[in-house]
């Protein structure tokens, strides 16, 4: 339906690369609008490329909480931005929507979320009794929209973040409407393979939505082709078990990253370019191996162009393959494509 619309957020380029991904993902499984919220701050290339992707790039203000206390408890100083998050109340000329994170990846169609009312939302693993509000299937309304804002004003977040106002609005999430309960497979968080695996062997292969909460975001990574090894922080769980890490970059080496260089967001790879192309983490906060953006979109791109540019490798052991992917090698145009991961995940969790 047309008054349907899928909804993001992006208030920097960082996020927009995210929210790139998440609408290709999107794109891929559904033909309802795709709608992307941006802050003024995102660039003009970064626009033009996210309105290849979306039906709908709407500027709006920032809102930022401020709230330092609480963001601190929860570990993410930069978080009080997601407050902007509330704007989606204001695309009226949807009746229904669903609002997914940036850091979110579809991996099947789930339009049958629009059969489901205000507020419906999946439990967070930190929390169960508590939504997590990376996915949220929700009603647009000026009234809400002016409600929520106020009682931002009058009471804050607990969190700091929209994730503790909208908990506290919608209070009784945890306990009147069972239909608003989202299966965890809408909004399978990263983290959560970790610390119940058994669930993850379980369950894992009916995952419709993939969620890289946390600190690290998959953009954080690229590639060392120098040491040709994951040089990310070795406490990354996510790097233990990368399958769905590996989806983000085929979907963001394959069919983003392509537009971000005709776009010139990544600079032309084809001078001055570092040897790089293992993954690298660029964790802003803790990682000592930390780079800073630029260098990191020349890895990427520079990833791209070799990928584009190389021959069809030698075939090799699967035991050889597997070695090499521990080593951060990891052949995305090929072997290691978007379908065979794919194909692959839900083989062993079959
Ligand atoms: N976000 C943003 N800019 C920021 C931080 C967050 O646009 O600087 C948006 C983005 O859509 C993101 C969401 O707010 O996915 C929530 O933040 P994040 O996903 O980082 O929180 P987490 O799910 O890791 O707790
Ligand atoms: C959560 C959610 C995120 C939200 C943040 C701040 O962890 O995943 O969507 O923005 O908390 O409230
Ligand atoms: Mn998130």
């Amino acid at each position: 339906m047309a008054d349907h619309a899928f909804v993001t957020l992006a208030t920097n380029d960082s996020y927009g690369k995210g929210a790139l991904v998440l609408g290709s993902s999107l794109r891929k499984y559904t033909s309802k609008k795709l709608a992307v919220l941006i802050a003024p701050q995102v660039s003009d290339s970064m626009r033009k490329v996210l309105s290849k992707v979306y039906d709908d790039v709407r500027v709006v203000d920032v809102l930022d909480s401020k709230d330092s206390a609480h963001l601190a408890l929860l570990e993410r100083p930069e978080l009080g931005v997601t407050l902007t998050k509330l704007h989606c109340w204001t695309l009226t000329e949807y009746t229904k929507c669903v609002f997914m994170d940036a850091d979110t990846m579809v991996l099947q169609n789930i339009d049958d979320l629009f059969e489901r009312e205000e507020l419906s939302a999946a439990p967070d693993p930190g929390w169960p009794d508590c939504f997590n509000s990376g996915v949220f299937v929700f009603r647009p309304s000026i009234e809400t929209y002016k409600q929520l804002l106020h009682k931002a004003s009058e009471e804050g977040s607990f969190d700091g973040g929209d994730q503790g106002l909208l908990n506290s609005f919608f209070n009784t999430w945890s306990t009147k409407d069972i239909h608003k309960h989202l299966p965890f497979m809408y909004n399978l968080s990263s983290i959560s393979i970790y610390t119940y695996l058994p669930a993850f062997k379980a369950f894992g292969a009916n995952a419709k939505v993939v969620h890289f909460l946390g600190k690290a975001k998959p953009w954080n990574y690229t590639y060392d082709s120098k040491t040709q090894t994951v040089k990310g922080n070795v406490h990354d769980q996510t790097l233990i078990h990368p399958e769905f890490l590996s989806l983000w970059w085929n979907t963001y080496t394959s069919r983003i990253l392509p537009l971000l260089t005709e776009h010139g967001v990544v600079k032309d790879a084809s001078t001055g370019l570092k040897a790089l192309s293992g993954l690298v983490c660029s964790l802003a906060f803790s990682c000592r191996f930390c780079r800073d953006e630029e260098e990191i979109t020349e890895a990427v791109s520079q990833l791209s162009i070799a990928a584009a540019a190389s021959p069809p490798p030698p075939s090799i052991s699967s035991e050889e393959r597997r070695e090499r992917w521990e080593q951060g090698q990891v052949d995305y145009m090929g072997a290691d494509s978007y379908d065979n991961i794919k194909k692959k995940l839900d083989t062993y969790l079959q």
